[in-house]
């Protein structure tokens, strides 16, 4: 078998006296997409932000490429990484100013970063919205600029939790069917939190099921349509 991309070993995450997390191994391949299902309270999301080191387990290891995520940079880490959360998290600027921020900060030459932002405003749909202030978008709008903002990064990793439950669902639906082909098209490895089914068989390749914070099954996913 090939090596892992990102590999959890005996990891465990308390909060007080309760545990929040108990897994044992946990293996994601480069180019994989993971979906991650289960109940409300599950540890889905809090699995996800273990995984992208936003907080450190109790004890147990997270690597990445052999790499013991704690001891990494956490900055250099960072920046291979995107994520996007259930609620858009925009600043409040314009369309095109959001997703221009990461390349910004990375100090990506402005040539480049002007390219790839049109390219990713193009990719996911908002290029007539770039001049729009985020306050006034829908929804399904301000998700596409948090995809965008997060895609536009080209990261190693993509970590998305719950990004469509809070849209409608032929809003959701065109959305999944469209961030699945920028996945495939772009071979992203990508962890997919959802507590929907349907998502995740749509989305995913390997899905997982989380229950009170214990891996209860692991499968491929047959049924994914790509
Ligand atoms: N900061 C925290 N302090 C204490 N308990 C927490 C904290 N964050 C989450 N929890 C608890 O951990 C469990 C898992 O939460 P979470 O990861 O948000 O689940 P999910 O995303 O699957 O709904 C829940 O019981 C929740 O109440
Ligand atoms: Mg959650």
């Amino acid at each position: 078998m090939n090596n892992p991309l990102m590999e959890v070993d005996k990891l465990r995450l308390d909060a007080g006296s309760q545990t929040i997390l108990e897994v044992d191994r946990l293996a994601l391949s480069e180019g994989q997409v993971m979906g991650v299902m289960g109940p409300n309270g599950a540890g889905k999301t809090s699995l996800l932000l273990v995984l992208a080191s936003l907080i450190p387990p109790t004890s147990g290891t997270v690597r990445y490429r052999g790499e013991d995520l704690a001891r990494m940079d956490l900055v250099r880490w960072r920046r291979r990484t995107a994520m996007v959360f259930q609620e858009p998290l925009l600043l409040d600027t314009t369309v095109r100013e959001n997703v221009a921020t990461g390349l910004k900060i990375r100090r990506v030459p402005p040539a480049e970063q002007k390219t790839r932002v049109s390219e990713w405003m193009d990719r996911l749909k908002i290029e007539h919205l770039a001049r729009r202030s985020v306050r006034n978008l829908s929804g399904g709008e301000a998700q596409r600029v948090s995809l965008a903002r997060a895609l536009v990064l080209e990261p190693e990793i993509l970590f998305l939790d719950e990004p469509f439950s809070a849209l409608d669902r032929d809003t959701r639906e065109k959305m999944l069917e469209e961030l699945s082909a920028i996945l495939r098209a772009t071979r992203t490895t990508t962890v997919f939190v959802t507590h929907r089914q349907s998502e995740a068989s749509f989305l995913a390749d390997t899905i997982i099921h989380i229950e009170q914070g214990r891996i209860v099954g692991s499968q491929p996913n047959g049924s994914s349509g790509c």
